[in-house]
């Protein structure tokens, strides 16, 4: 290996922005090399035709001998030649865990997948698209793998096509997304577990040799238990500010897997993708069967870095609507659950208005008249407004809140059915159960058979008839509070394997004639608390909700760590009654991401209700730096009895620092300045403590000004403690 193989590869890597033709190149000639402006991802093929990945991390300057050498090392003693294949087939060398395992039509189980061309595009100014296209020589099947790389953000989707022209089907026993191949010394995962109100619980191990796999198998809500989102770091655990660390997910709503593998070369192999659990899917001749992306970023600056990469990503190619602007709300969820009439919303929309927020959300209880929904045990799939609580229907409401001045939004659970249903009685065979099983719910519920069309249908008209009552409905909170028991699709009848795969994509097809009708209209994935939140959902949806647990100081670890993996304009976060902290706390907590009220603000004390409308007031101003700034976490509260998280705008000139206490033992508090970050060291700052409660005074003092880099190097002292647990500081260039 030299200079030649360095020159080819960078002359592969031509920069972001070029417009390539479409051209077809061969490996021999050219090793594969795709780059963002920080990562590099190098393979090449060897004389079998066999692709390996020899290089994926940090991108070396193509001009030093160091980074030649360093691409060229091929060590240890792999006698398969295959523990770096770029997607290692199963049944034939192979002697590892497997990303794509197949039965053929003849009833071989091996597959050998060869190199056979490649093209590398540019969809858009930012954005490379790498098509590797491999086949096996003893079998007619193609497996094409793609790899987006978005050069600004550091960010890499992966997935892959297969498609075969055997006599009859084939059998996909595992058809993972991604295959990854990192090599360090030692690997450390971050990964996540939960149950409902306790979301995103963060552990973190060393690797060791043998396999560590996260994963779901419950059908929907998926991530209920775990989130296909982890980290890994590469050496020792990166810090918010230091390491070299992947980040990744899978970008599919229903039931995944992820291997984590250390060979018996110490690297380790990432292969992650749709569960293969209950799922070996018959494949067609001719039909191409597509694996959903997997999304990872690479950082070499800890933690931070990595989180603000997909962040920007996600709001740059992948959230709805990620640069456009979100509505505060006030929900009726907490304030009068099931229990509510036509008066007592036309009090809410006043309440709406007065609290100055954008919209009334309507929450569950109500439709359903056979049999009415005031309580959770019935009505769910019988989507007409219930006659005794809605006499006039949503129309009313909806007409009330224009004359009022506030936006009307509604809630909805189209998924699901509750036996003591109308729906229930006249499709029985549109419920996921067994027929000689008894049935088995979570919240008194089943979830309907999304593999049949004609469910699909139903869910869809479901959704629509809310903008035909209301064809100015300005929100969708679409909620799902059930896994899948008893998995079963009469539909599907002697194919039950394609069930999980088939409910996700069923579930996809009604959001993409959704968004294909209403483009815009934000709606929020909901999930009976967190346990919905993934990159494939969230191209239909504007935000999600991290929990049904909206105590605040929980809420702070929970968002901490969704905050690495989703900005914070697509966390819905609501004020709610949960919890000892007082208003300001709990307010001050919602800012940090989408802020919306479930309060009964008629019952507010004056203060309290002065402090909300303000504290409104002072969000709308700064806003757009929370949603579409860059997020650095200053004091993580795991470590600390202070957490503090701070937002900055892209131009450096407006910034809002939240700093909450998260231990209530004695004298706990700020003892010390919080360094601030991500300001320009050269500009000059004012600090004013904002959100103040009525009658209070302010604990930080508005100086003349500091430079960025006083507050960078030194910081500031939030003087949080007993007696002032959360202070909010706007940070605004002086002379702005
Ligand atoms: C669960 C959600 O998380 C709540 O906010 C609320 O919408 C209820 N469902 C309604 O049943």
């Amino acid at each position: 290996m030299n200079k030649t193989l360095l020159n080819k590869i960078f002359y592969t890597l031509l920069p972001f922005g070029m417009m390539f033709t479409t051209a077809t190149l061969k490996a021999q000639e050219h090793n594969i090399a795709l780059g963002t402006e920080k990562t590099l991802l190098v393979m090449q093929a060897d004389a079998q035709n066999h692709l390996h990945y020899i290089y994926q991390g940090a991108k070396p300057d193509s001009g030093s001998d160091q980074s030649v050498a360093l691409l060229a090392k091929q060590s240890g003693s792999d006698f398969t030649g295959m523990y770096n294949s770029v997607y290692t087939s199963g049944g034939s060398r192979n002697l590892l865990e497997p990303a794509i395992a197949v039965t053929h039509a003849d009833g071989n189980q091996s597959l050998d997948l060869q190199y056979v061309s490649h093209t590398l595009t540019n969809p858009s100014p930012d954005v490379q698209l790498l098509k590797i296209e491999l086949k096996d020589p003893a079998y007619p099947v193609e497996v094409t793998l793609y790899y987006k790389a978005y050069y600004k953000e550091n960010v890499i989707e992966q997935w892959s096509t297969i498609v075969h022209h055997e006599k009859d089907d084939i059998v996909l026993q595992k058809f993972a997304s991604a295959n990854l191949y990192l090599k360090s010394g030692s690997y450390w995962l971050r990964q996540y577990h939960g149950d409902w109100a306790k979301e995103m619980q963060p552990e973190e191990t060393q690797l060791t040799h043998g396999i560590k796999t996260l994963d779901s198998k419950l059908g929907t809500r998926a991530d209920l238990f775990m989130p296909s989102v982890f980290m890994v770091s590469l050496d020792k655990p990166a810090t918010e500010d230091e390491g070299n660390v992947l980040f990744g997910a899978l970008e599919w709503s229903g039931s995944f897997r992820e291997d984590f593998e250390i060979d018996p070369d110490n690297n380790l192999r990432i292969i992650s993708g749709i569960n293969n659990y209950a799922s070996a899917y018959h494949l067609k001749p001719g039909k191409v069967f597509e694996t959903p992306p997997f999304v990872y970023t690479y950082s070499t600056e800890g933690k931070g870095e990595a989180s603000r990469n997909l962040q920007s990503w996600a709001r740059n190619y992948k959230l709805l609507d990620g640069k456009g602007s979100r509505l505060t709300l006030l929900n009726n969820w907490e304030s009068t659950y099931f229990d509510f009439n036509e008066d007592r919303l036309k009090e809410l929309l006043k309440n709406t208005k007065e609290l100055g927020v954008d919209m009334f959300l309507l929450d569950d209880g109500w439709f359903g008249n056979k049999y009415p929904r005031n309580g959770d045990h019935a009505g769910l799939g019988d989507w007409q407004e219930n006659k005794a609580k809605l006499p006039n229907g949503i129309a009313a409401i909806a007409k009330e809140a224009d004359r009022v001045g506030v936006k009307f939004g509604i809630w909805v659970e189209p998924e699901m059915v509750n036996p003591k249903s109308a729906l229930y009685e006249q499709h029985p065979d549109w419920v996921v159960k067994q027929a000689n099983r008894e049935e088995y719910y979570m919240r008194n519920q089943l979830v309907l058979d999304l593999a049949n069309p004609k469910v699909q249908d139903f869910v869809f008209h479901t959704v629509d008839s809310l903008f035909i009552k209301d064809p100015k409905l300005a929100y969708v909170k679409w909620d799902c509070n059930s896994v899948i028991f008893n998995a079963y699709s009469p539909y599907l009848k002697q194919n039950q394997s394609q069930f999980y795969v088939d409910y996700v994509e069923g579930l996809y097809n009604v959001l993409k004639r959704l968004r294909a009708k209403y483009p815009t209209v934000p709606m929020m994935l909901c999930s009976g608390g967190g346990g919905r939140v993934d990159y494939n959902a969230l191209q239909y949806f504007t935000e999600y909700w991290p929990s049904d647990n909206t105590e605040p100081i929980e809420r702070i670890f929970i968002q901490w760590e969704y905050s690495y993996f989703y900005p914070a304009m697509a966390s819905s976060n609501h004020v709610t009654d949960w919890g000892k902290e007082p208003l300001k706390f709990r307010v001050d907590v919602a800012m940090m991401g989408k802020m919306g009220f479930d309060i009964v603000v008629d019952k507010l004390s004056p203060n309290d209700l002065k402090f909300a409308k303000d504290a409104v007031q002072n969000y709308n101003a700064l806003k757009q730096t929370i949603w579409q700034g860059d997020q650095y976490r200053l004091a993580d509260p795991r470590e600390n009895s202070v957490a503090s998280i701070m937002y900055v705008d892209t131009n450096k000139s407006s910034a809002v620092m939240f700093n909450y206490l998260v231990n209530y033992r004695y004298d706990q508090g700020s003892k010390l300045p919080v360094r601030l970050k991500g300001l320009d060291p050269a500009k000059q700052y004012k600090v004013e403590e904002i959100n103040q409660y009525p009658g209070t005074e302010a604990v930080v003092k508005s100086q003349d000004t500091y430079s960025g880099d006083f507050l960078m190097k030194v910081g500031i002292d939030p003087n949080v403690d007993a007696g002032h647990s959360s202070v909010v500081l706007k940070i605004s260039e002086a002379g702005k």
